[in-house]
């Protein structure tokens, strides 16, 4: 793309209807240095992202749908989309917040999982403006969630910002809320990476290094213990790097069926505003995709419920063919006193800031 087309503040095109008639718009963003990324309004979610490899070759290394009805089906498991209000598992859909109990919808069986059921923050659709910067080009998606929406108490006003820098492959979501009564937030986005692009048929060939000394072991349905322990000779120790299937067959059989844990992220340097907290490296396509955040908590989860699910251009997305790196508070924070406080009161401002970066890798020889 040339300078000059960088410069026009990016419109929304058309990307079909929900069920309930809704439209619902398509946002490209593009950086000079070749990154493309497509986000829609339908759960201020991300649909393409085109990174290039060793030869300057752009593919597709998000899973999605080519079509709003996509997803609306029964196999989008969170596909891109921004999660919440309240992402990962709530203990049995419960709470208590200033002497109130509250109850949500048990959609994890037996507990709550990504925000709920029918308006969840994936589900509905988002308000948009295009901008342009001298940082890049980008996109602004704001959702005024009203009180009691899926259960969760006060009306949250969430703004989230997706901006493609201008010269290099990098995005970055910044997450804002604010609330007009106590309750719980944690946004992430889920999205599916494949650095051989999406539909190839595993990420077990993907190195990985987590910036995590730490994690947060759970129970037989994956609610934290609320122990946090290291990772040292575990079979989750990711910090020097390790091929995502060298341990995975160990963990076949545990609660998790793979990779399904928070790891919690070694303190930032104190210089600094981001942290890193994973770099995924794809050896063949040479792609690398780093991911900095302000967020205290990172999400592994190694595509361990993928069926066979068919999407964007007739692809098949198996078993093990993506994974999710969701920048995060600790799952279950509302209920665990010794975890990061997640609960956003009334005059504050909820902010958050994950960047992705991607990069070729030095050959070796
Ligand atoms: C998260 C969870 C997984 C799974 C996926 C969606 O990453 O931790 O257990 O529920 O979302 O399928």
């Amino acid at each position: 793309m040339t300078a000059a087309a960088s410069a026009q503040a990016p419109t929304g095109e058309p990307f079909g209807k929900t069920k309930d008639g809704k439209s619902v718009e398509l946002y490209t963003l593009e950086s000079d240095a070749g990154l493309v990324v497509k986000v829609m309004t339908r759960g201020a979610t991300l649909v393409q992202i085109h990174a290039p490899d060793k030869d300057g070759k752009l593919d597709d290394v998000i899973l999605g749908w080519d079509d709003v009805a996509g997803y609306e089906s029964e196999g989008n498991q969170y596909f891109g989309c921004t999660t919440g209000r309240v992402c990962n598992r709530i203990a049995r859909g419960k709470f208590t917040l200033d002497g109130m109990s509250y109850e949500l919808a048990i959609n994890n069986d037996p507990n709550h999982l990504h925000g709920g059921v029918e308006r969840s923050l994936d589900k509905v659709v988002w308000n948009a403006k295009g901008f342009t910067n001298k940082r890049g080009q980008g996109v602004r998606m704001t959702y005024s969630s009203p009180d009691g929406e899926e259960g969760y108490p006060g009306k949250l006003d969430v703004t989230v910002t997706f901006l493609v820098a201008k010269d290099s492959n990098r995005l970055t979501i910044q997450y804002k809320a604010n609330t007009d009564k106590a309750t719980p937030v944690n946004l992430t986005n889920h999205a599916y990476f494949n650095l051989a692009g999406a539909g190839s048929e595993t990420v077990l060939d993907h190195v990985l290094r987590l910036n995590a000394d730490q994690y947060t072991p759970v129970d037989d349905t994956l609610i934290p213990t609320g122990k946090i322990a290291s990772v040292e000779g575990t079979d989750v120790d990711f910090r020097k790097g390790a091929r995502i299937g060298k341990r995975i067959a160990a963990l076949d059989d545990a609660s998790t069926i793979g990779y399904d844990h928070n790891f919690v992220l070694n303190p930032r340097p104190a210089d600094s505003r981001l942290n890193l907290a994973a770099i995924v490296r794809h050896p063949d396509s040479g792609r690398v995709l780093r991911i900095a955040t302000t967020e205290p908590g990172i999400q592994f989860y190694s595509g361990n419920f993928l069926m066979g699910q068919v999407g964007k251009d007739g692809k098949t997305y198996a078993h093990r063919s993506a994974l999710c790196l969701e920048t995060q508070h600790f799952p279950d924070s509302v209920n665990q006193p010794n975890f990061p406080d997640t609960v956003l009161q009334p005059g504050e401002t909820f902010e958050s800031t994950t960047q992705y970066t991607f990069q070729i890798a030095i050959p070796k020889n």
